[in-house]
């Protein structure tokens, strides 16, 4: 699919986010392994969490969605089931936080299978989960550190707690460990360099788990004493795909725009500092909690742009958010920089040279880092762009068509539905249009 984007005049209006996609993942799988049945509201239908659905039939989960409310049929912390007769394969489709969320859930609970992906799930890391699972004394296997992930049964298996400082700071290998930890006797400590998002502590405590978060990035897990209890939640939207609204407002001037409901989790909201450092009018209004997670609705109003620095926990608190940062970057005055984010190229993509290659083909003035990239805004020509299968290049690619001089074409756009199905409908309710 092609897509783009097209606006005549400042955007205005009302916007509500589909659920947040981290926490969408997170309350299916901890509501698995609870005893009791979850109702999770505002749910994400989206490519990722189809990914983590069609796993839990595999293992033999009943669970329903109707509408955007999800539910699930908890099965307990132990061992899922094996429906197939034979050895069993999860494929986890493209979703990373599938496969390491799951891989941490199978070790755990001693769950014997095969976790595999796409062709381009299997060229990410799965060694930054390996080690540590295997020090912990978990039986896993795979051939070259990548997927397919093969798990062994724990029969005559010691397993014991570990403490483990992470070599980057990554809320799915943090998590995969948190959930391992769950079934491994005693007190294991994780340590980690940044702050990743936290929602795993977050739901699993209001679970009833016992984990302890400490300044220093720090998180403490004890092994389940009791059951975990089901979830009956309602999610906030997406603070990841707002990002994409946020920035179509802001890049157009007089734009003035109000998003709904939004997660505002400080391990996330990197990118509305930088918005605000940028010269866009931030403003949180109705602030309120809702299941251990910070929520708001956000009003944008446009004003000048001009280029700011990235580096450091900030880094960590938008990780997600390059792509869109990027795009926007090119509409600002004067020169951005980002720097320490490596992590950037083990992404759906390789997110500093698809950035690099994809913006440059519309006139952008970017150069390329080990670690980064620096922009010189300036006016973009337009032109086309490929989404390199990675479904937040896709949007922000898009998005830069809202200011470059000619149209913007971006071809495997369809990729967009691994996150945010709805991007083009919540855009037009702003006073964009697509085609
Ligand atoms: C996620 C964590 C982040 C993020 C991803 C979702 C999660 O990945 O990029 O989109 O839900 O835990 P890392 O943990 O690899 O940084």
């Amino acid at each position: 699919m092609d897509l783009s984007l097209f606006a005549d005049g400042p955007l205005a209006g009302t916007a509500e986010l589909p659920g947040d996609k981290s926490l969408s993942h997170r309350a299916a799988l901890f509501a698995t392994l609870a005893e009791g049945e979850s109702v999770i509201e505002h749910f994400l239908d989206a490519g990722v969490t189809r990914a983590l659905l069609s796993a839990l039939n595999r293992f033999g989960i009943q669970w329903w969605l109707s509408d955007d409310c999800l539910t699930l049929k908890g099965h307990g912390y132990r061992p899922l089931r094996n429906c197939a007769g034979r050895p069993l394969v999860i494929p986890c489709r493209n979703s990373a936080t599938t496969l390491r969320l799951l891989a941490g859930a199978v070790a755990g609970t001693g769950t014997v299978c095969v976790l595999d992906g796409s062709e381009g799930l299997r060229k990410r890391p799965m060694e930054r989960i390996l080690e540590p699972l295997r020090l912990l004394g978990c039986p896993v296997e795979s051939e070259n550190g990548f997927a397919p992930i093969t798990f062994r049964s724990l029969r005559g298996v010691e397993r014991s707690p570990i403490h483990y400082t992470l070599p980057v700071a990554s809320a799915q290998v943090k998590s995969c460990l948190i959930l391992a930890a769950l079934g491994v006797e005693g007190e294991t400590v994780l340590t980690e360099p940044g702050p990743s998002r936290d929602h795993t502590e977050r739901m699993l405590r209001s679970m009833g788990a016992d984990i302890v978060t400490e300044p220093g990035h720090v998180v403490r897990v004890h092994s389940l004493r009791e059951s975990l209890s089901p979830l009956h939640i309602r999610l906030p939207g997406d603070l990841s795909s707002a990002a994409f609204l946020l920035a179509a407002a802001a890049c157009r001037p007089d734009s003035s725009i109000l998003l709904k409901e939004v997660g505002v989790n400080p391990t996330r909201t990197g990118f509305l500092d930088v918005l605000a450092a940028m010269g866009a009018s931030v403003e949180l209004l109705n602030e309120h909690e809702v299941c251990g997670e910070p929520v708001a609705d956000i009003r944008l109003e446009a004003r000048p742009l001009h280029g700011v620095e990235i580096e450091g926990d900030l880094v960590v608190r938008m990780i997600d958010e390059f792509p869109v940062f990027a795009a926007l970057a090119c509409a600002a005055d004067g020169v951005s920089r980002v720097r320490g984010a490596a992590e950037l190229r083990y992404k759906e993509s390789d997110r500093i040279a698809s950035l690099c290659v994809e913006l440059r083909k519309l006139g952008a003035k970017i150069e390329e880092s080990p670690d980064g990239f620096s922009i010189e805004g300036g006016p973009l020509a337009g032109g086309e762009a490929e989404a390199h299968g990675d479904h937040r290049l896709a949007m922000a690619l898009a998005l830069s068509g809202l200011f470059a001089e000619n149209e913007v074409i971006v071809h495997g756009a369809e990729i967009l539905e691994e996150s945010f199905p709805d991007f083009a409908v919540s855009l037009e309710e702003l006073g964009v249009s697509s085609c």
